[in-house]
């Protein structure tokens, strides 16, 4: 397998810290070894998370296509467009980027606060529609390109979750590279690592890189999208032009990819009550704060396999945490009581 061949443009510290989740392991039983792998510390970048792990790989690919402006799409919270808007005011480029109504919301404030603010404070042009949740490539992000190039610009264009790119699944790819340098200071390997997905080349990368020794089918993903069907041929088409480009050199079976149907419930971005008990689980054992759209249901999805005994008794379990926190500010009337 080979990484290094593509050019990365740093906008992250370096290496996530892994931390022991003690109190976390303790009240699930004490019986399985949970740790925390931290991407949603990962930057000074606008409070980072998963996206920048992307976007380092992107980057030399805008760059180098003389673009001026970055075009990208998500829902109204998205994090992938606050951090998209936060790589462009980066490298010094403009930045468009359309914010579909993917989440039905109740919070007066929803399109105001949290991840839609930054965007707008780090001065992207932030353009609100009104169309429904579909992680595809998008007519109106098309329209954005488009309008950029109408009014004399260069855009470089950057579909949702920064998936579908060509080299969306690279940053994941090295994920399980620097887990792998890790696991060899810790002096053991973990049994399974939780991933949330939605857009799928997170969990995509990790796939990849660790089928390079043999555990792909221990990166258990945690579904968050409500539309499993679509997300799973979209890791599927990502794992197999990541696995391509950095010649893992054979074929990713389908029993390798593991993606969990069961937590995305009521709908994408619409937490349910026992999301909303994961998030306050996770605060109130260990200060690690998740949202309802995402890290919540991967978390949700975690507490219900440990109890479940999905996990033999002694494994070792890694939560990568992706980020997102600063959604939950649009849905302050839920927990306006903690
Ligand atoms: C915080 C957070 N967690 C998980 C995900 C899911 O990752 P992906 O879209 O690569 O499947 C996203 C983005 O969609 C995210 O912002």
């Amino acid at each position: 397998m080979n990484l290094d061949k593509f050019e990365r443009y740093p906008l992250t510290f370096g290496p996530t810290p892994i931390e022991h989740l003690p109190r976390m392991t303790e009240a699930l039983g004490g019986k399985v070894q949970i740790y925390a792998k931290r991407d949603d510390c990962n930057s000074g970048l606008a409070m980072g998370g998963n996206k920048l792990r992307k976007l380092e790989y992107i980057v030399p690919d805008a760059i180098a296509s003389n673009a001026d402006t970055l075009v990208s799409i998500g829902g109204v919270q998205s994090n992938h467009t606050r951090m998209v808007a936060a790589t462009a005011a980066k490298i010094g480029m403009r930045c468009v980027v359309v914010q579909e109504a993917w989440v039905p919301h109740q919070d007066a404030v929803y399109d105001r606060v949290g991840n839609i603010m930054l965007t707008r404070l780090m001065g992207a042009d932030s353009r609100i529609v009104e169309d429904g949740f579909d992680i595809g490539i998008r007519q109106s992000w098309e329209d954005a390109i488009q309008s950029v190039k109408d009014a004399g610009g260069n855009p470089y264009g950057i579909p949702a979750g920064a998936s579908v790119h060509k080299y969306g699944g690279l940053g994941y790819v090295g994920f399980a590279e620097e887990v792998r340098k890790q696991e060899t200071d810790l002096g053991f390997a973990f049994d399974y690592i939780i991933v949330c997905v939605v857009t799928g080349s997170t969990q995509a990368g990790m796939i990849v890189g660790f089928a390079a020794d043999d555990r792909a089918d221990r990166v258990i993903g945690i579904d968050a999208s409500g539309t499993p069907e679509q997300t799973r041929a979209q890791v599927r088409e990502i794992v197999d032009n990541t696995a391509a480009l950095v010649e893992l050199g054979r074929a990713v079976r389908e029993d390798e990819i593991v993606i969990l149907p069961d937590y995305a419930y009521p709908a994408y971005g619409v937490p349910s009550e026992e999301t909303n008990e994961a998030i306050r689980f996770a605060a109130r054992t260990e200060a690690m704060i998740t949202d309802p759209v995402y890290e919540g249901k991967s978390m949700q999805g975690m507490m219900d396999l440990v109890k479940k005994g999905f996990f033999p008794d002694g494994a070792r379990v890694l939560y990568a945490h992706l980020g997102g926190a600063p959604a939950l500010n649009g849905y302050s009337y839920i927990y306006r009581n903690g």
